[in-house]
């Protein structure tokens, strides 16, 4: 039992970096947005349209909040687009 259970800890704690260093883009990205997008409004207006448009609805929003004043970085516009789509209603840290 104690084998199985070292094997399982190790196991588990693999998993945790191997998903902390596939994520790393993403969670940046989610800081990022959340950094970004609560300077003139709370994200709750971003967490309401989680699951309800598509990557090029979200890229035109991005950028009509450049235009609107806000600071995002051009380059990262379709990264943050495809990491919105992949959100689900309700996910942090913009929902939080
Ligand atoms: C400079 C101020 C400012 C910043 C920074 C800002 N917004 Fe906005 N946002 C607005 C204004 C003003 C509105 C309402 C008018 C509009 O929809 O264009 C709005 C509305 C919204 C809406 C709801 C309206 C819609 O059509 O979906 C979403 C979603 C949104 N913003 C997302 C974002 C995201 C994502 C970011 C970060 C990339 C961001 N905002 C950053 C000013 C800003």
């Amino acid at each position: 039992m104690k084998v199985m259970k070292a094997i399982v800890t190790a196991a588990m704690g693999a998993g945790v970096i191997l998903l902390a260093m596939g994520m790393g883009t993403a969670s940046d990205l989610g800081q990022e947005l959340d950094e970004n997008c609560s300077a003139c409004h709370l994200t709750k207006y971003i967490c309401q349209k989680l699951d309800k448009q598509d990557e090029a609805a979200w890229v035109s929003t991005i950028k009509r909040m450049n235009s609107n004043g806000a600071d995002f970085p051009v380059d990262k516009i379709d990264a943050a687009a495809a990491y919105l789509v992949g959100l689900k209603a309700g996910d942090g840290p913009l929902c939080d």
